[in-house]
C-alpha cells in the first residue's frame, strides 16, 4: 500500500505526512515541482496540466490510496473528475478529500468532488473541517503586521478555528484504518472565536494592540485581491465571511463529529516570529 498526498507540501499535508512517516506507511508527496522536504519522496504533478496526472502512478507502482486537496480555483470539478478518474484507472481504491465544513455533498466546489466519489465503486471520506489556525501565519499575516488589524466581513460571527494537526489525524485514520469510521466528519477546534475575541487573544500574546476591522462587500473584496487572490476567489471568499456573519459556522460547530483539542492562543504563542514587526 502506498499513499498518494496531493497539496503534498501544504498545510494540511505537512502534520499529516509526518503522521505517516511516523507509522512507517509508505507515501509520496506530490506537488508542482515535485521537490519536497527530506525524507519524504516527492512526485512532479500538477491539477491543471492533464499530462501530469499518471507521472505518480509511472514512478510509483503501488498508490492505492489518495488524499485530495484542491487547486486554488472556484471550478476546481472538472480537473478534479479528470484525475481521480486517471487515479481509479491505476488501481486506486480509496480516496480522502479535504473538502470543508460549509461544504455539503453535492454543494458548490469541493461539494460536486464529495457528490462524484459517492457515485463511484471506491472507498471515500471527505473531510469537513472549519477554518485553519493557519490562516493567522498566512493570509492575515501581512495586515495584522503591516496595520495590526484582522479584516473581515465576519461581524460577530463565530468560527471553530481548528489545527491542521488535528485534522490530520482524522485524516490519517481515515488513509489507514481497515474500514473507514466516518464518510464525512465535520472537524472543529475546541473554541467558537469571534474575530474581536481572536483580536483580543492576539493582544494579549504579541503585547502590542491588534483590533478586528470590519468590512464588507467591494471593501472587503479589494483587500482580498490585494493579497493576490484572483477576482472570483475573492468574491467568493466575501460570500463565505457573510455565511460566518449570519451563524453558519456556530451552526456546524454544535453539529461537529470531531472536535480538536489544539488551542489557537497555543498556536500563536508558538509562532510568535511571523507577526513580529520591523520596528
Ligand atoms: N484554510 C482554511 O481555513 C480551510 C478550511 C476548510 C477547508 N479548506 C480547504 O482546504 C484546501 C487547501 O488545503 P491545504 O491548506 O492543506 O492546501 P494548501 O496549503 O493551500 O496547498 C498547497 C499545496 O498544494 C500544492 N499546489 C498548489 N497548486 C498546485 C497545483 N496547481 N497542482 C498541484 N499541486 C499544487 C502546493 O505545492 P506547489 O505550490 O509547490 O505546487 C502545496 O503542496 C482548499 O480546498 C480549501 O478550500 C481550507
Amino acid at each position: 500500500m502506498t499513499i498518494l498526498l496531493t497539496g503534498g507540501t501544504g498545510k494540511s499535508a505537512t502534520p499529516l505526512a509526518t503522521l505517516l512517516l511516523e507509522a512507517k506507511q509508505s507515501v509520496v508527496l506530490a506537488n508542482r515541482s515535485g521537490r519536497v522536504p527530506e525524507p519524504f519522496k516527492g512526485v512532479r504533478f500538477d491539477w491543471l496540466d492533464p499530462s501530469t496526472y499518471a507521472v505518480p502512478f509511472d514512478s510509483h507502482r503501488n498508490i492505492d490510496r489518495v488524499y485530495l486537496v484542491a487547486p486554488g480555483i472556484t471550478d476546481m470539478f472538472p480537473p478534479m473528475k479528470a484525475f481521480i478518474d486517471v487515479a481509479v484507472q491505476k488501481g486506486v481504491k480509496r480516496f480522502v478529500l479535504m473538502s470543508a465544513g460549509v461544504l455539503e455533498m453535492g454543494g458548490p466546489a469541493m461539494g460536486q468532488v464529495h457528490q462524484y466519489l459517492n457515485t463511484l465503486s471506491v472507498e471515500y471520506c471527505a473531510l469537513r473541517p472549519s477554518w485553519f489556525f493557519d490562516n493567522f501565519a498566512l493570509q492575515y499575516a501581512n495586515r495584522i503586521n503591516s496595520h495590526n488589524d484582522i479584516v473581515s466581513g465576519a461581524e460577530d460571527g463565530q468560527v471553530g478555528y481548528v489545527s491542521t494537526e488535528d485534522i490530520a489525524e482524522v485524516a490519517f485514520k481515515a488513509l489507514v484504518d481497515d474500514v473507514i469510521e466516518h464518510n464525512n466528519p465535520i472537524i472543529v477546534g475546541p473554541d467558537l472565536l469571534s474575530y474581536d475575541k481572536i483580536a483580543g487573544m492576539l493582544t494579549e500574546v504579541l503585547g502590542r494592540k491588534i483590533t478586528h476591522t470590519r468590512l464588507a462587500g467591494d471593501k472587503l473584496k479589494q483587500v482580498f485581491l490585494a493579497r493576490g487572490m484572483p477576482e472570483d476567489y475573492a468574491e467568493m471568499m466575501v460570500a463565505m465571511d457573510s455565511l460566518v456573519a449570519g451563524g453558519v459556522e456556530q451552526q456546524l460547530y454544535r453539529r461537529a463529529d470531531v472536535v480538536g483539542t489544539r488551542k489557537l492562543r497555543a498556536f500563536f504563542e508558538a509562532n510568535l516570529e511571523v507577526w513580529r514587526t520591523s520596528d
